[in-house]
């Protein structure tokens, strides 16, 4: 394994290929491959080294020549249907996120992820150092779902819920856990493992029949029709970044 540079000085600094896999349109593996081949540019010349440092608050870092970290910065909730890939492109030509943005021109990527079964609260973004504070779980975003079991949960079974439970990648944070009906509850999580909800209620013996997301902090679903976007206000943004 070669040495990693150190970033100079206390920049918001990350590696290219770190920018380019965080802003949801491929893997690491994907990224280094696609920055090797010269398909990612850093203020609009290639650059082709991976561990490349960019500052994203003053680079322009483009993708096949679409900005993915740029000045104007565009925040989008979206309430995302059941049946469509959180990703940029299916291989198979399943529906994505995508395909409900109302304008294609503008280059955002979601801000974490929901299984092609989950629907609800979605965040769009171009910016990349928001996207890694809803996702990373250092920063503690709650997010809330609403969720209903394929059996009825005794109150020790979602007590379990609430202390944490364990799963193969270790026990999961405290939640706060709240019944709404026999099969149904809703769950408020910090982490945002994949499929976190339904592996935990997996380890009760049960399935997760369905899976909605209904608040990210203090942003909620409200009556927002299913497939529809909106932009986020500049308070809405703060509220999430406080
Ligand atoms: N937990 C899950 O299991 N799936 C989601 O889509 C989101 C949270």
């Amino acid at each position: 394994m070669t040495a990693r540079k150190l970033p100079p000085g206390d920049r918001p600094l990350k590696t290219l290929e770190r920018v380019i896999s965080k802003s949801g349109i491929g893997s690491r593996s994907e990224a280094r491959r696609w920055i090797a081949a010269g398909r990612v540019t850093v203020n609009g010349k290639p650059v082709l080294d991976p561990d490349h440092w960019v500052d994203l608050e003053r680079d322009r870092v483009s993708f096949d020549g679409n900005p993915i970290a740029s000045a104007k910065r565009i925040y989008l909730l979206m309430h995302k249907p059941v049946g469509y890939l959180t990703t940029y492109r299916d291989p198979e030509g399943r529906p994505t996120v995508y395909d409900l943005l109302p304008e294609r021109g503008r280059y955002v990527f979601p801000a974490g992820r929901l299984d092609l079964d989950t629907s609800g609260l979605l965040i769009l973004t171009n910016d990349a150092q928001f996207a890694e504070r809803m996702t990373n779980p250092e920063f503690h975003v709650p997010k809330t779902y609403s969720v209903k079991a394929s059996k009825p949960l005794s109150d020790e079974q979602l007590e379990r819920l609430r202390n944490g439970i364990e799963l193969r990648d270790g026990p999961t944070r405290p939640a706060k856990v709240t019944r709404t009906g026999v099969r149904a509850f809703e769950i408020t999580i910090t982490e945002g493992r994949n499929r976190q909800v339904r592996r935990m209620v997996e380890a009760l013996d049960a399935k997760v029949e369905k899976l909605t997301r209904i608040a990210i902090g203090a942003l909620t679903l409200g009556e927002m029709p299913a497939g529809t976007v909106r932009e986020l206000s500049e308070q809405e943004v703060k509220g999430l970044v406080r």
